[in-house]
């Protein structure tokens, strides 16, 4: 899968480094080349004798070695087709969002010509400061490449996200980064994300638990893929995928126009956002002031985007979302031929792992014809590529 593929795995200092181990022996099993470069904290961990050995290659530590070419981190940056940093800490973070170079890691990362994947890996509430976050932001739209970290039992004792991703979602990533499927070349496919904000006052409103995970790993997939994707968004705090056109919106009728105006030349649809089926029939110009007694709100219907989307298509595939809290399969079922999709995407958001904030989904796929498919447990952006396979088949069949 890998063979003859050059990869630099940049090891820092973190107890994450037993997982790059398994890393570092599963890429060369795949036939890639590896070569390791180990920071002095990394050696902290573990020795280099040990990736030197799974790695069939000298590991490199020293940004001065007698021994070595004096170019050595240049030939080091241009020599592989991927650089791999796994783990990565904040401290390596920083330095590269900030310029700095003060090691041979650090030197190699900034004068690399080919993609960086950054596998983060540390305590949560170092991953949640604000200076990592922004660090990240930065190298994020600077065309740096993320896995990130997942939610559990940390080495400090602490739950909270920070452990380096599962080593099937990095193989995933760097499998895409290597060998990017182009399966959807020449296609444009419409993806929708995140909550909507139905504005009460200039103060309040009213909206969902929607984050956007789903919608934003599946407008990154189909970018990937070779799609000209369109992100029709709701407010998130993600950063949108490279590559899509993202078009912000707030409120369900804001949704509904961005949609509509777009839709024609579509040719697949992926409706994740978690769109307000009500508003405040009147906004209030003034804040609502406390009063005695109960108050009460009149809500007025949205526009069903995807059922009016349902009405009008033509070539396009349609794919729906249900989030649902009961009889999944029966409103699933319901849903797919009242809104005349192609395909609709049922979660119970009940289940652990699934629905709303997680990185993960649990999720049948039911289709017009009463078939449905059971998938398993998965990260969101596995899934994303799943539901984009599904698109492709039925699109396929409808020619
Ligand atoms: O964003 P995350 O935190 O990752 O969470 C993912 C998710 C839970 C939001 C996602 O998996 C999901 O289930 N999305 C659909 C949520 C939803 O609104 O379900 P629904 O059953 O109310 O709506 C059914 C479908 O109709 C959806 O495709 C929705 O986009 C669409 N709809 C709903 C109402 C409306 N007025 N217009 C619509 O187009």
């Amino acid at each position: 899968m890998l063979a003859e593929k050059k990869i630099t795995v940049g090891i820092t200092g973190g107890i994450a480094v037993f997982k790059t181990v398994q890393l570092v022996s599963n890429l060369k099993a795949d036939g890639a080349v590896v070569n390791v470069v180990m920071t002095r904290s990394a050696q902290e961990f573990v020795k280099p004798l040990t990736f030197q050995v799974l790695s069939g290659s000298p590991v490199y530590t020293e940004l001065f070695d007698p021994m070595a070419g004096a170019v050595q981190h240049i030939e080091l940056a241009t020599r592989p087709e991927l650089i791999v940093i796994a783990p990565a800490t904040a401290n390596v973070l920083g330095k590269v969002a900030n310029g700095i170079a003060d090691d041979l890691l650090t030197t190699v990362i900034m004068a690399a010509t080919c993609p960086v994947l950054f596998c983060p890996a540390m305590n949560v509430n170092m991953y949640n400061n604000v200076v990592v976050q922004r660090n990240i932001a930065i190298l994020g739209k600077r065309g740096f490449e993320f896995v990130e970290p997942g939610i559990g039992r940390l080495a400090c004792g602490v739950e909270g996200r920070g452990r380096m991703a599962d080593l099937d979602l990095i193989k995933n990533k760097i499998r895409n980064l290597l060998h990017p499927r182009q399966d959807m070349e020449g296609l444009t496919v419409l993806v929708t994300a995140g909550p909507t904000v139905e504005p009460i006052d200039p103060i309040r409103y009213i909206t969902n638990r929607s984050t956007g995970k789903m919608g934003y790993g599946v407008a990154s997939e189909a970018t990937l893929r070779g799609a000209k994707t369109v992100l029709i968004s709701g407010p998130t705090i993600l950063e949108p995928p490279r590559g899509v056109e993202l078009i912000k919106v707030e409120t369900a009728t804001q949704m509904y126009e961005a949609v509509m105006a777009r839709f024609a030349g579509v040719d697949i649809v992926v409706k994740t956002a978690a769109v307000a089926d009500y508003r405040p029939l009147q906004f209030s110009n003034q804040k609502i002031k406390k009063q005695d007694g109960s108050l009460s709100l009149v809500l007025t219907r949205n526009p069903d985007i995807l059922a009016e989307l349902g009405r009008k298509k033509e070539q396009q595939i349609l794919v729906g979302f249900a989030a649902e809290t009961s009889n999944l399969e029966g409103y699933a079922q319901q849903k797919v031929k009242e809104k005349n999709l192609d395909l609709l995407v049922a979660n119970d958001i009940t289940q652990i792992g699934a629905g709303f904030g997680s990185d993960t989904n649990v999720v049948r796929f039911v289709y017009p014809d009463g078939t449905v498919k059971q998938m398993p447990l998965m990260d969101k952006t596995v899934l994303a590529s799943r539901i984009l396979d599904e698109a492709l088949a039925l699109r396929r069949k409808q020619k």
